[in-house]
C-alpha cells in the first residue's frame, strides 16, 4: 500500500473522528502522523469558532496543537477528558491495540484512561488478526534496562533498545525513560503478555492498549469503517 493511499485513508478517518467533537469538550490529542492530521483538522474547526480545550499526549502533539491555535490544558487542571482521538500501530477485531511506535505510549495511555471515550483512527494497513506484525514497545526506567531486558529474554521475549538516528544513543521518552521494543511477531495472548509486563519492576508502561478503545475508525479505500469492541 502506497504512502499516498495510507494518507488518504488516515484523512478520511480523521475527518469522521473530528466531526464528533462538540462545543466545550476537553479533547485528548493523540500522537503520531494520523493524530497530527486530526489535530490540524480540529485546528480548522477552532479557527471557525469551535471552543474546546486540548490535552496533549506528547510534546510533539502539543507543539502541533499550539501551531493550529488550539487552547491547551493538562490533566492537573482537566482530569476528565471528554474524547480522545489517537492513532495506533496495530489493531485487531476486538479493538485491542499496539501503540507506542512514536514513543508516546505512557502519556497516551494516561490520557486515554482519563477519557470518557477513546476513538482510534488509522489506515487499513494497521489491522491485524491476530494482533501483531509490530514490536510491542515497553517503557523502562533507565537504571533498570539491563535487568529488565535479561528478564524479558528469559520469558521468551527478546527485545531491542530503541536508539536515535545515530544508531547508539538511547531514544528518551517525554518522561526521560527508554524503550525496549519486544520482537514478537504474533501476540497470541495480549492479556497474558500485558499482565506479565505489568508485574516487572522497572517497566513503567507497555504499548498494549486492551479494553481501552471505544471505537476504531479506519479508512479503506474511499470508505471509513467503524469498529467497536464486541
Ligand atoms: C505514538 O507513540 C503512537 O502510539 C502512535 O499513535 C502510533 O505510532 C501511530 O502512529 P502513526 O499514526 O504515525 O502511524
Amino acid at each position: 500500500m502506497s504512502d499516498d493511499s495510507k494518507r488518504h485513508e488516515k484523512i478520511l478517518a480523521a475527518k469522521v473522528a473530528v466531526s464528533m467533537i462538540d462545543e466545550a469538550m476537553v479533547v485528548g490529542l493523540g500522537s503520531g502522523s494520523t493524530a497530527a492530521i486530526a489535530i490540524e483538522l480540529l485546528g480548522e474547526r477552532v479557527e471557525q469558532g469551535l471552543d474546546i480545550i486540548g490535552v496533549a499526549t506528547s510534546k510533539e502533539s502539543a507543539r502541533i496543537a499550539k501551531h493550529c491555535g488550539i487552547r491547551l490544558s493538562d490533566l492537573s487542571h482537566h482530569p476528565k477528558v471528554d474524547l480522545t482521538i489517537d492513532g495506533a500501530d496495530r489493531f485487531d477485531a476486538q479493538c485491542r491495540l499496539i501503540k507506542g511506535g512514536g514513543g508516546a505510549l505512557l502519556h497516551e495511555k494516561i490520557v486515554a484512561f482519563a477519557s470518557k471515550k477513546l476513538i482510534i483512527i488509522a489506515d487499513s494497513s494497521k489491522r491485524r488478526d491476530p494482533l501483531g506484525g509490530f514490536p510491542v514497545p515497553v517503557e523502562v526506567v533507565p537504571m533498570a534496562v539491563v535487568p529488565v531486558k535479561e528478564y524479558l529474554d528469559q520469558l521468551g521475549y527478546p527485545s531491542v533498545l530503541r536508539v536515535r538516528d545515530d544508531g547508539h544513543t538511547p531514544k528518551l521518552t517525554d518522561e526521560a525513560n527508554v524503550i525496549l521494543d519486544l520482537k514478537i511477531d504474533v501476540v497470541h495472548d495480549p492479556e497474558k503478555l500485558a499482565l506479565q509486563l505489568q508485574s516487572i519492576p522497572g517497566i513503567v508502561e507497555h504499548g498494549l492498549f486492551l479494553g481501552m478503545a471505544d471505537m476504531i475508525l479506519f479508512g479503506e479505500g474511499d470508505h471509513v469503517i467503524e469498529m467497536t469492541p464486541s
